[in-house]
């Protein structure tokens, strides 16, 4: 698509990708460190197999280990968390990711929470939420930061610009927020509730969407050459009987008339998880070792 009002994420993370490649041999290189990363799977969640197998393979591909865990449906909570107390005291792991949502028998507070925060690659621990907060260093959630990434190739300097994030998720919504407003963004920051939200989106000059909802933000909700964020990854029926197809919580095709830029889905925001979340784990094995973060 040469349609430069897309905002190419497909293209950026391979970017990342080949960055963090490069820096990942240098690491193997000079300092006989290879990054690992450990995903742990609870049950057969088919989309969740098919994110783990992608992490997996990516990993691989960028030269780190891929030291991935698939345990049971059924396991207990106090089985998971040994699990974690395992990989935290393993030097081969430098990142931990537990993939979510787990079995309804295990609260996802206690297991983000046992994870070492040196490890947490998704950024979901406790204290990197509070270092995010704080406007410190710690690990930053993948998604808003392949987000903030894909807006300041596009924008630049983001100083003085109206952002205004839909939804206020733990994952997405709220580190988006904290990410944006240490851009120097003025924040708003919308949700199911809002009142009037049409004409509180049509202020944003960044509108970044994650609400899980298909094609809810509709074209005329668009700032005139505003910048779109799309989060939602939508499975709905598809335009031919039995077929399905992905869309965004963003009315693309009626959207794209209005924005100065746009991620599509699929394409945009979905590539640039996992690519932050190679960044994340060569940055963890990098902080691990005392050795310097460069050139990503
Ligand atoms: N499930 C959906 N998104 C994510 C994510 O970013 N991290 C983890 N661990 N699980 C997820």
């Amino acid at each position: 698509m040469s349609d430069n009002r897309i905002i190419d994420g497909k293209a950026f993370a391979a970017g990342l990708r080949e960055r963090v490649a490069v820096e990942t041999d240098r690491l193997k290189a000079d300092h006989g460190i290879v990054p690992g990363l450990a995903a742990v799977l609870v049950g057969e969640d088919p989309a969740s197999q098919v994110y783990v197998r992608n992490k997996n393979r990516q990993m691989v591909e960028a030269g780190m280990l891929s030291l991935g865990e698939t345990l049971p449906e059924d396991t207990t909570q106090a089985d998971l968390l040994a699990v974690i107390d395992k990989l935290n005291a393993d030097p081969a792991v430098n990142g931990i990711l537990v993939q979510l949502p787990l079995p309804s028998q295990i609260d996802p507070n206690s297991v983000i929470d046992a994870i070492d925060p040196a490890k947490d690659v998704d950024g979901f621990h406790l204290r990197n939420a509070g270092l995010l907060a704080t406007g410190r260093d710690g690990m930053v959630p993948c998604t808003p930061l392949g987000c903030r990434m894909l807006l300041e190739d596009r924008l630049g300097d983001l100083t003085g610009l109206n952002a205004v994030i839909v939804g206020r998720s733990n994952i997405v919504g709220k580190p988006m927020a904290q990410l944006l407003l240490d851009a120097n963004c003025t924040v708003t920051v919308a949700h199911s509730r809002t009142d009037d939200l049409p004409e509180v989106c049509r202020e944003a000059d960044i509108l970044v969407v994650a609400v899980g909802r298909p094609q809810m933000i509709k074209g005329d909700w668009i700032k005139p050459g505003g910048t779109v964020i799309d989060v939602g990854i939508n499975r709905v029926p598809g335009r031919e009987e039995g077929k399905t197809r992905l869309v965004g919580d963003v009315d693309f095709e009626a959207a794209v008339e209005y924005a100065g830029g746009i991620t599509p889905v699929p394409g945009g925001v979905g590539p640039m998880t996992i690519a932050c979340l190679l960044r994340n784990t060569l940055v963890a094995a990098c902080r691990q070792n005392g050795v310097e973060v460069l050139g990503i």
